[in-house]
């Protein structure tokens, strides 16, 4: 057989994306390579042991003996794949502005190893032109003989790490190709893993359309952050506020309030598009007051919690119960946590926290549920936290999740 006709996938970059995809893709009957340049995760990976919560070590250990999967450090064997997908991370720097570096070396690293008719697919979230203006101009300055025709396309990934009813599968995937063999190709691989593949006009329309989904829950979060302090002032509780609206059979979708909003997905790629809009000399005003917003509720939130604690009480000891951005995974990128605690501990506050998927952060290790506290700020709510414990015992909490509704002692945000 062709070797460009033979179901062998190679995925750069085996986190939170990649993985889920390259179990995925053996479920589709594909040969997956799943490269990443972090040596000990290849490691781990290789001995049966899954990095990210979304896939079970028995279903990792099932695709390994299987002989369909494997993870490797080495980019030469992108040569035998008939498809390249690139999953890495696509953060911001110092500036908070995009970072593409993980993605050019990506692209580098890969380059000289790519054959003849691969198809290259993008899944990292990033700006319009991504694909076109920085990918392909360089795979194309290294890749090895100039005449090898390459495939190109953007399939931004959309999954919600945690998400027991959202997978790779069953969600809709765009794709927007570089051209007409290409968008063949890529919605035949496509329509290989996922039950519903949308064909888009161009690979900026995707990449846009990423944008635009994430950006759409920054700023909702946002309003109902803001909506939340304008309803606290006046005794109302924002998420019966919330419940009530959602009656209302159109026009109305609930988001609800919180700490703030983290993981690598919507605090920043958000900050893509302003980035971008500031390239084409534009502001997105909307989008830069929404992640200020965003960005202020930690500090409102420890405010909430110390006005709960007693008045006796000169040096206040605070308890922040789940610590990852989300419940169900031990992901503690971007979290708004870390400002919870460190404006808490600017203070002077001494502060734990307690997290049964987080083992260690930010040099810091977890304290039991009878660590004595004044006052705990329930920030993330994990399942496996016996949180039932502290309202017998009398604490004081402040709800920031909607899930204790009602109980003694526990105050919503
Ligand atoms: N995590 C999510 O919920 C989510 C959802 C949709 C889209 N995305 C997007 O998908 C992309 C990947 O995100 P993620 O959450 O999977 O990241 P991740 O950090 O979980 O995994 C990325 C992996 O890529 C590896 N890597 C980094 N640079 C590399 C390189 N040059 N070559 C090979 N491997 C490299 C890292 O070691 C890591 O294992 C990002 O653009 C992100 O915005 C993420």
């Amino acid at each position: 057989m062709n070797p460009k006709e033979s179901k062998i996938l190679a995925i750069i970059g085996q986190g939170y994306v990649g993985l889920p995809l390259a179990m995925a893709a053996v479920d589709a009957g594909w040969t997956v390579i799943g490269i990443d340049n972090f040596e000990a995760k290849v490691a781990q990976i290789n001995s049966g042991k899954s990095p990210v919560e979304d896939i079970s070590d028995n279903q990792l250990q099932t695709a390994l003996s299987s002989g369909a999967y494997r993870s490797s450090t080495d980019f030469s064997s992108v040569a035998t794949a008939s498809v390249i997908t690139i999953c890495v991370p696509t953060p911001l720097d110092e500036r908070r502005e995009p970072d593409l570096s993980l993605l050019q070396s990506a692209a580098k690293a890969i380059a000289p190893f790519v054959s003849n008719e691969t198809l290259v697919v993008s899944e990292s979230t990033s700006f319009p032109g991504t694909l076109r203006d920085i990918i392909i101009p360089t795979i194309d300055s290294l890749k090895p003989i100039d005449s090898l025709k390459i495939y190109f396309a953007s399939a931004p990934e959309r999954v919600n790490p945690g998400d027991p009813v959202w997978n790779q599968k069953n969600t809709p995937r765009l794709v927007g190709a570089l051209d007409a063999a290409s968008q063949v190709k890529a919605l035949a691989f496509y329509e290989s893993i996922c039950d519903v593949v949308v064909a888009v006009s161009s690979p900026e329309l995707a990449e846009a359309a990423k944008l635009l989904e994430n950006t759409f829950r920054l700023v909702n979060i946002a309003f109902i952050n803001e909506f939340t302090q304008l309803c606290a002032t006046s005794g109302i509780n924002v998420n019966e506020v919330i419940d009530a609206a959602s009656s209302k059979p159109y026009g109305f979708m609930p988001f609800r309030p919180g700490v703030g909003v983290g993981g690598h997905c919507i605090p920043v790629d958000p900050l893509y598009l302003t980035w971008w809009a500031r390239q084409n000399g534009q502001r997105a005003e909307f989008v830069e007051t929404a992640d200020s917003i965003n960005h202020a509720m930690p500090k409102y939130v420890a405010q909430r919690a110390l006005e709960l604690v007693d008045s006796s009480v000169t040096k206040p000891r605070v308890l922040i119960l789940g610590v990852a951005y989300k419940p169900g995974v031990g992901d503690v990128r971007e979290t708004p946590v870390s400002h919870l605690r460190n404006y808490l501990c600017a203070q002077g506050i001494e502060v734990a926290w307690h997290d049964p998927l987080v083992h260690i952060w930010e040099g810091s290790e977890p304290v039991e549920l009878e660590w004595e506290c004044d006052v705990a700020v329930l920030a993330t709510n994990q399942t496996g936290m016996e949180i039932e414990g502290l309202i017998a015992k009398g604490v004081q909490i402040l709800d920031c999740t909607n899930s204790l509704k009602k109980q003694p002692g526990v105050t919503p945000l």
